[in-house]
């Protein structure tokens, strides 16, 4: 770091010039700086938060769901399909793993090729300081970022009382889901002020809440069943969870992502079954009632009889009628009057638009040294340590360009 004095009309004030300033000590902004520090880059970075972070240390229960082996540029959603793949590339999930194993944390895979730490997600934070450190980067905390200003090439930052100054901006803010945590719109704001675009952000990997005819599914609170859910094209195969504004679980959280207001969920409450399968249960077990023919928790079963409208025994039933109850047992659509919004959703779907970015370096197009990272940019992942390997990935990129 260096310093000089800048010339004020009321004052003289002291300006810290650096290669590079980070803005937002989460996954991609750590990760970004470590790189670019350890490449002999002079780096500062930025956080409003008391410490650096907090996402990664609630994420997955507290153990850190760091990657996923099957990252592929399919599971993630972005106006622009291809954006993710070049940094996905070149920063895999063995790469992520590599550094892991290098600093001794012990991992397992919990179950779909999510990786979580045995221990503690205290242990990657520590992790990813110790890189910081390694390049020497300056890392700050605790002050609010009052003004980002651009001119003569180089921006100006203005972090509590203090004045820096570099070359290259990163911004590495996140997306606003989960407010109470400090999260905030302010990427999209920058964004905006120095011309890029902005997708519509919205909340993502989220329950979806119920009204209308569906309303009486809330009585179900509590009660998860393995089910495929469909929202348009994405399906995912997954646990649903019946809460007491509406849906929850996996599968429901991954749907969410894809899921558009005025569309429908439609769940598959059977989807080992076999066709037919319904047909068979009334020739096996013909004083059997629907309920009690379907594999599914008690009181599912009932509230799904129920509305099927088919009392007493299969054996007393058309084939015609279990058949048409079978089809929509496949196809259950709800119709979602909302979702639980940025408040309880795990990401943020939208951002800075990859249109304005290189897929290579993530600068801006426009406003040379000027970079966007992780979730303030318009790629959001599945559920599962996706979010996290775009975070590792796209800030490893622009680390390597700075
Ligand atoms: P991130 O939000 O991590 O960091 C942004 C940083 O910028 C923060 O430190 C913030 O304080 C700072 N900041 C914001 N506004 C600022 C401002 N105005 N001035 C200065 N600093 C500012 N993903 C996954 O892959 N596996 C998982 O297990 C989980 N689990 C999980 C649990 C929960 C409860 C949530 C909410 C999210 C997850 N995620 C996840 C998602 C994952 O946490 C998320 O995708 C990454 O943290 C995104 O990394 P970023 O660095 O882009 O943003």
């Amino acid at each position: 770091m260096g310093w000089r004095s800048q010339s004020c009309t009321d004052a003289c004030v002291a300006v810290f010039d650096y290669d590079a300033i980070v803005l937002g000590a989460g996954a991609a902004g750590l990760m970004c700086a470590a790189v670019a520090g350890q490449r002999g880059r002079r780096v500062l970075l930025l956080d409003h938060a008391d410490e650096v972070g907090k996402k990664i240390l609630i994420s997955g229960g507290g153990r850190c769901n760091f990657t996923n082996i099957y990252t592929r540029p399919e599971t993630y959603i972005s106006a622009n399909p291809h954006f993710a793949k070049s940094a996905l590339a070149r920063y895999a999930p063995a790469d992520f793993i590599a550094l892991v194993e290098r600093h001794g944390i012990a991992y397992h895979e919990k179950t779909l090729g999510q990786l979580f730490c045995d221990g503690s997600a205290k242990q990657v934070v520590a992790m990813l300081l110790d890189e910081c450190a390694r390049g020497g980067v300056d890392v700050r905390c605790g002050q609010p970022v009052r003004q980002v200003t651009h001119a003569d090439g180089r921006f100006a930052v203005r972090f509590g009382d203090l004045d820096f100054a570099a070359p290259n901006l990163v911004i590495a803010t996140g997306g606003p889901s989960i407010p109470k945590m400090g999260a905030s719109g302010f990427a999209y704001d920058l964004a905006r002020q120095f011309g890029l675009k902005v997708v519509e952000p919205r909340p993502a990997l989220v329950p979806l809440t119920l009204g209308g005819d569906d309303v009486l599914f809330r009585e179900l609170s509590g009660v998860a069943t393995p089910v495929e859910a469909r929202a348009g094209k994405a399906a995912f195969r997954e646990a649903a969870l019946f809460t007491h504004k509406g849906l929850s679980g996996p599968a429901i959280l991954q749907v969410s992502s894809y899921w558009r207001h005025g569309e429908p969920v439609t769940i598959d409450f059977l989807p080992d079954a076999a066709p037919g399968w319904l047909l068979g249960a009334k020739r096996a077990r013909p004083r059997a009632t629907l309920a009690s023919a379907l594999a599914l928790p008690d009181r599912l079963a009932q509230t799904l009889a129920d509305r099927l409208a088919l009392p007493g025994e299969l054996g007393a039933q058309t084939d015609r009628k279990l058949a048409d109850a079978e089809a929509r047992l496949k196809r259950w659509t709800f119709r979602p009057n909302g979702t639980e919004g940025f408040a309880k959703a795990e990401v943020t779907a939208g951002g800075i638009s990859t249109a304005n970015l290189s897929s290579q370096t993530m600068m801006a197009k426009c406003v040379p040294g000027l970079y966007a990272v992780g979730e303030a940019v318009d790629v959001t992942g599945w559920l599962g340590g996706y979010n996290f390997q775009w975070a590792w990935a796209s800030g490893h990129a622009a680390g390597q360009a700075l």
